[in-house]
């Protein structure tokens, strides 16, 4: 069975902070793309000229109270309780009202709706929460529930074409599952016979087991990648236009060399962060759709 969502994050929710402290950026043992998807949010609400932004899954709230510091007003819930808790505190410590964080699940629109009460956001904001979300479609509608006409939506997704870089097991589900999914299946198991000999097939290693052993691992919650131009038009039925995809989480080789590459793969890989170009379509693991509810 399938572990809970919201068990993994309780885990990591005293850590995770340390992904968006600019002194880690070249040294925390992740990569700091958390941070670089950040940049993109604030540059995007500034440009925008908005002025309310709801944040779905806050985390421990570093990115929101970054963006209440830019003049927002603010509001956000978070499915894992630790989480809650976390953000809370970050908020209390940073002069904001606590209560601005909320528990709820973006796909239980009943929790969503008590934060309404000031009226519909600018813009709503979900950031590593998509990929954990069974009902892509539910949870898109009643993001759509918070934002006024005319208002903006960002929402992270894990690349799947990224897959046609990685040459492992992803790279053979993506060939077999997606791109091949029609085909003959004697075509299929000659492909795949062909790619058991030229990909990892044992990487990435699968994390069942958080680090300190305590909670499930990434892999052992739903934890989906979106293919960019299926996602585009699942957004467009939900009530959204203009849609338009910020990558990034570059990578500079495939992540099996990073071991062999050591620190110039990191200081490669964030030198392209914010390239721009349709390169991101394949060399990053992630991206943010923005789109206008119409
Ligand atoms: C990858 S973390 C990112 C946190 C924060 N958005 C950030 O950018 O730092 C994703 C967060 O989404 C929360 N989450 C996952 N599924 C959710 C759901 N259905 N409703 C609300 N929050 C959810 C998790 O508990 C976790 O705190």
């Amino acid at each position: 069975m399938q572990a809970g969502v919201g068990d993994h994050y309780n885990a990591v929710a005293e850590t995770y902070h340390q992904q968006y402290q600019r002194e880690n950026l070249a040294s925390h043992s992740v990569y700091p793309a958390n941070y670089f998807r950040l940049q993109i949010l604030v540059q995007r609400l500034s440009a925008l000229r908005l002025k309310s932004v709801y944040e779905v899954g806050v985390g421990e709230g570093t990115p929101l109270a970054t963006i209440a510091s830019m003049g927002f007003r603010v509001a956000g819930c978070d499915i894992a309780d630790a989480m809650v808790k976390k953000a809370r505190a970050n908020f209390k410590s940073r002069g904001l009202t606590e209560n601005l964080i909320q528990w709820g699940d973006v796909q239980d629109a009943a929790t969503l709706a008590g934060q309404l009460g000031d009226g519909a956001f600018d813009a709503v904001i979900a950031a590593g929460v998509l990929p954990h979300v069974a009902n892509d479609q539910l949870a898109l509608r009643n993001m759509g529930m918070l934002i006024r006409d005319g208002g903006h939506l960002f929402v992270e997704f894990r690349n799947k074409l990224f897959s046609l870089f990685t040459f492992n097991r992803y790279t053979k589900e993506f060939i077999l599952d997606d791109l091949l999914r029609d085909v003959a299946p004697e075509v299929k198991a000659s492909v795949a016979q062909e790619l058991d000999k030229r990909v990892a097939l044992d990487l990435p290693p699968v994390r069942n087991i958080a680090a300190d052993g305590s909670a499930p691992g990434y892999d052992a919650i739903l934890s989906k990648f979106h293919n960019p131009f299926e996602l585009t038009e699942v957004v467009e039925r939900c009530g959204f236009k203009d849609v338009r995809i910020h990558w990034y989480h570059y990578h500079p080789a495939p992540p099996m060399l990073e071991g062999k590459i050591g620190t110039a793969f990191r200081k490669a890989a964030m030198a392209m962060e914010h390239e721009g170009s349709w390169r991101g379509n394949f060399l990053c693991s992630a991206g943010v759709i923005e789109a206008v509810k119409s």
